[in-house]
């Protein structure tokens, strides 16, 4: 009798090992799939890293903590005396080093951290700025604070790179519930997915430029079988092309003239860049421009194109 008890409770822990074990495996690989959002956070005492990890539970993204080369000790924030904190505010030219080395590369949305300090954002962020290419990402600041909004740093931060895509962003208070974090994050993805693509990168010979993209459906299309590297031929001592493995809408028709720069579809999958200027007979669907292309010489070249 006493066997088969023992029997029945050792079956008992192992179903419920077993079912804890694929349950934590499934949160892990939730944790790492095509994870594409951080939480990149800076706090000084802790108020805002509370925030950080609950914005990075409920958005299931990455969390990294923005680490100071010299941590901010007590003396250092108090702020009615002449403290490290308050003298580095006061320089414009301060940029406190970063200890840790941080990759954003793999993603597309960072949700940007940190507290209020004297009506701004420490100027810390300003060195994660400096450091890091936040260049196509979609920055979502959030911040604590005594009572100050965070509008006052998220218009420092646009003024100071004005090339940045930062969204307007939230203050939290500790006792905010988790609906409130749960309506940011969602306001934020609706944003997110309704946003206009109007530019794209391209890289050519390490160099970049700007595609500035026309609004049509031709463009939508090729955005979305972005990124891709292409070798592209040359053609005619004037335009660049390569006929594209995907069939792209068309909208085609006679431009009469072709400017350097400009970037077409001819028929339905044929992508060309021109880098002269010179009448045409040809009707193609107009993709965009590149403001600036040089001339791109008379060989094949490799094109980067990125979102
Ligand atoms: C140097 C310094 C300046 C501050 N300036 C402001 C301010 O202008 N407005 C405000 O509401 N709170 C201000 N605070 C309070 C902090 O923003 C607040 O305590 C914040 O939640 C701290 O976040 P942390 O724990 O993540 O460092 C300041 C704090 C310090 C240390």
């Amino acid at each position: 009798m006493k066997k088969n008890v023992l029997l029945i409770v050792l079956v008992i822990i192992l179903f419920f090992t077993i079912v804890g074990c694929s349950v934590q495996k499934e949160k892990n690989d939730n944790v790492n799939s095509n994870n594409k959002s951080v939480v990149l956070y800076f706090s000084a005492t802790g108020t805002t890293k509370k925030i950080a990890e609950r914005i990075a539970r409920e958005s299931n993204s990455d969390i990294i903590k923005i680490i100071p080369e010299e941590e901010y000790k007590k003396e250092d924030l108090n702020y009615n005396s002449d403290c490290r904190a308050n003298r580095e505010q006061n320089d414009s030219k301060s940029r406190p080093k970063i200890k840790n080395a941080i990759d954003i590369n793999k993603y597309d949305t960072i949700y940007l951290g940190y507290p209020i300090w004297w009506g701004t954002n420490p100027k810390i962020i300003l060195t994660l700025l400096d450091t890091y290419d936040f260049t196509n990402k979609i920055i979502i600041p959030f911040c604590t604070s005594g009572s100050t909004e965070i509008s006052g740093s998220v218009e420092d931060l646009r003024k100071y790179n004005p090339n940045l895509n930062i969204k307007d962003g939230k203050r939290f208070s500790t006792n905010d519930s988790d609906e409130v974090i749960k309506e940011f994050i969602n306001r934020n993805e609706i944003d997110k997915s309704n946003e206009v693509i109007n530019s794209v990168k391209i890289i050519i010979n390490d160099k970049e430029y700007i595609i500035k993209l026309e609004d049509n459906e031709t463009v939508k299309s090729f955005i979305n079988i972005l990124p891709q590297e292409l070798n592209m031929s040359e053609l005619n001592g004037n335009e660049k092309y390569i006929y594209l493995d995907n069939i792209l809408p068309t909208n085609s028709f006679n431009p009469k003239k072709i400017n350097a720069g400009d970037v077409m579809l001819y028929g339905n999958n044929c992508l060309v860049i021109f880098y002269k200027s010179f009448d045409t007979s040809y009707s193609y669907t107009k993709i965009g421009h590149i403001d600036n292309l040089p001339n791109l010489g008379n060989s094949n070249i490799t094109v980067k194109f990125e979102k």
